[in-house]
């Protein structure tokens, strides 16, 4: 099964109105007159939302969020709905990252209750599995990152609507990537999850990202093992050349 790639920036809690709106312009610039193959997709912070839409305009980067609500809407302080998302003109919402899991101790059934909601508001979601070091050297990564599938995806997830990004913990902004091996071998075991959750034709087009240290030195082996679609990039994400050297090894 052909499945297009998927290039995603998680920006995380990085940039300011002018640094962003740079970085922003050159991704678009580049990416319309390069025209790559595969598909690609920023997630500034909340409050640049806006203004990152408007960098993009013209071009085919799509926009998202790092985070949303569980409610449509009212009394629930500091949280963002996903209709205001979309609103703001966001196409994908990244949900249940490791950071978010451990920084606001979210659950899966809140990660999933929240998926609902996006997918309510005409948002795709990004959903985040991922094990820990500790996870890792126990043996158990495959049982946690099933758990954590199985528990997360919204009732509908389907390949037009969710995507998967598998974010080992002790890869993340460590500088240590998973071997494109060991990322396969999840990133495979994911999939046979998704046959059993949802359904042969779901899993078979159900886009698996990886994320952890990704950058243009390691993303071309990675990206060319058959369950790896994509990557879900943090501080490669950052430097428009990088970003861009990553979309090019996409292709
Ligand atoms: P790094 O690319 O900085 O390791 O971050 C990965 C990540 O968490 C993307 O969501």
């Amino acid at each position: 099964m052909q499945r297009k790639k998927l290039i995603a920036g998680n920006w995380k809690m990085n940039g300011l109105l002018s640094d962003s709106k740079k970085l922003a312009q050159e991704i678009a610039t580049a990416v319309k007159s390069a025209k790559p193959s595969c598909d690609v997709l920023v997630c500034p912070p909340f409050v640049l939302l806006t203004t990152i839409k408007k960098a993009l305009r013209g071009s085919k980067v799509m926009l998202g969020a790092q985070d949303c609500s569980m409610f449509e809407k009212g009394a629930h302080t500091g949280d963002v709905s996903p209709y205001q998302l979309k609103d703001a003109g966001c196409d994908f919402v990244i949900l249940g990252h490791s950071e978010r899991r451990a920084d606001h101790k979210e659950s899966s059934a809140l990660v999933k209750a929240k998926a609902e909601a996006a997918l309510n508001a005409g948002l795709k979601v990004i959903i985040c599995v991922g094990e820990t070091l500790a996870e890792r050297e126990s043996g158990k990564a495959l049982e946690v990152v099933e758990k954590q599938v199985k528990a997360s995806l919204a009732n509908g997830a389907n390949a037009s609507n969710t995507v998967i990004a598998y974010e080992p913990v002790w890869a993340i902004g460590t500088g240590k990537t998973a071997t494109p091996q060991d990322a396969e071998e999840v990133h495979a075991h994911i999939r046979n999850v998704l046959v059993q959750k949802c359904s042969k034709a779901i899993a078979s087009r159900m886009k698996i990202l990886y994320g952890g240290s990704m950058k243009p030195s390691n993303a071309a082996e990675l990206l060319k093992e058959p369950d790896i679609d994509g990557g879900l990039i943090g501080g490669a994400s950052l430097k428009s050349e990088d970003f861009l050297e990553i979309i090019r090894k996409a292709n």
